[in-house]
C-alpha cells in the first residue's frame, strides 16, 4: 500500500463535485485516510506550487487556488501515484480522456477540477504539508 494526495481546487468545489468525485475514488479502489476542507492563503499556494514559482502561469495559479474551498484527500492504495494520475487524466481538463475526473468536472489547463502528487517522494512532502503525522497514523490490518 501506498498514500498520496489529491487536491479538490476550488472549481471544483464551487460545483458541488466533492461527492462525486469521493465516490470515483472510491470506486477506483482507493481508501480515504483523511480529508479536510479548507481554504488556502497565498504564502500557503505559493509553497506548495513553488517548483512552478518560474512558470508564465504561477501568479494566476495562487490566485485561482486561493479563490475558495479546496478539500485536501489523503488517499491509500497500491501503486496510489500512477493509479490516481491516470484516474484524474491530462492536466488541460480540453484533452483528459473521457470520463476522467478531469474531463468530468475541469474546464482548462488551469481550472482542471483536481491536483494529484505526481511522484512518491511528492506525494511524501503533500500530504505532510496538509496532514500531521498524527492524522495519517497507518490503519490496523
Ligand atoms: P496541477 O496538477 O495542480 O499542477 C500545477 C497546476 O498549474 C496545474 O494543475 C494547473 O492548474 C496549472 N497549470 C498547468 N499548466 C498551466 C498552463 N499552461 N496555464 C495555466 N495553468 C496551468
Amino acid at each position: 500500500m501506498d498514500s498520496t494526495l489529491m487536491l479538490i481546487k476550488p472549481d471544483a468545489m464551487q460545483k458541488g463535485a466533492l461527492g462525486e468525485i469521493l465516490s470515483a475514488v472510491q470506486k477506483a479502489g482507493f481508501t480515504v485516510r483523511n480529508l479536510k476542507i479548507l481554504r488556502l492563503r497565498a504564502a500557503e499556494a505559493k509553497e506548495f506550487y513553488s517548483e512552478h514559482r518560474e512558470r508564465p502561469f504561477f501568479s494566476d495559479l495562487v490566485e485561482f487556488m486561493t479563490s475558495g474551498e479546496i478539500a485536501a484527500i489523503a488517499l491509500e492504495r497500491n501503486d496510489a501515484v500512477a493509479t490516481l494520475r491516470k484516474l484524474i487524466g491530462a492536466t488541460d481538463s480540453r484533452l483528459a480522456d473521457p470520463g476522467s475526473i478531469r474531463a468530468r468536472f475541469g474546464t482548462d489547463n488551469q481550472r482542471n477540477a483536481v491536483h494529484a502528487s505526481d511522484s512518491t517522494n511528492s506525494a511524501r512532502r503533500e500530504l505532510a504539508f496538509f496532514f500531521s503525522t498524527r492524522e495519517l497514523i497507518p490503519l490496523p490490518d
